[in-house]
């Protein structure tokens, strides 16, 4: 079975042509991020950890076009200033990190609504979901009901394993085009 890391790189490789600027919410060790810039994509990314943007920024620095900032995603509007074609996130904890560092339902919600405001007309989001972490089912399930009633978003479609109510989810939306 596809791992729901290998599903989301392959709908990226699917989606997004050369000149897709993607926004990841969630940089952790940089291999989301490694895979959006080996394709030819801008990336910017973001991580509340300093270690994370370390591992990140020693991962990518063969591709220059990425730009990492140290921050809350809930802040995201403080220093992203561009148009998103994608927007990733890959919620949890730092893997060979600090598992109490972790994403949170109040900080994903805010970075989601403004990730949203910034994503251009079809543009995708593309959140992943860990529901056996610690507070994670209780985070997936906010997240999950607050991207279905946003009239902002279609839901495209989702990925998980089977026989499993609780693994692993992948949820992917896309921007309406209101002009049309
Ligand atoms: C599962 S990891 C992401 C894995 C990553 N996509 C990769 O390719 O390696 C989740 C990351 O979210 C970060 N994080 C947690 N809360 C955050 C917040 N409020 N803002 C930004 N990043 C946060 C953690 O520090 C951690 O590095």
């Amino acid at each position: 079975m596809l791992r729901v890391t290998s599903f989301v790189h392959l709908f990226i490789k699917n989606t997004f042509t050369k000149t897709s600027t993607l926004l990841d919410l969630t940089l952790g060790n940089g291999n989301d991020a490694l895979f959006c810039l080996q394709r030819g994509h801008r990336v910017l990314g973001l991580d509340i950890q300093a270690l994370a943007i370390e591992r990140s920024e020693e991962k990518c620095k063969d591709y220059p076009d990425h730009e990492f900032h140290q921050i809350d995603h809930a802040l995201l509007d403080t220093v992203i200033h561009e148009s998103l074609d994608g927007v990733l996130m890959n919620n949890g904890y730092l893997p060979n990190g600090d598992e109490h560092i972790t994403t949170s339902l109040t900080s994903s919600l805010a970075a989601l609504a403004k990730s949203i405001e910034m994503m251009r007309p079809l543009a995708y989001l593309i959140v992943t979901l860990y529901r056996k972490q610690a507070g994670g089912l209780f985070e997936a399930q906010g997240i999950e009901s607050y991207l279905r009633q946003n009239k902002k978003l279609r839901f495209d479609q989702s990925y998980t394993y089977p026989n499993d109510d609780l693994a692993a989810l992948v949820l992917i939306f896309q921007k309406v085009d209101e002009r049309s």
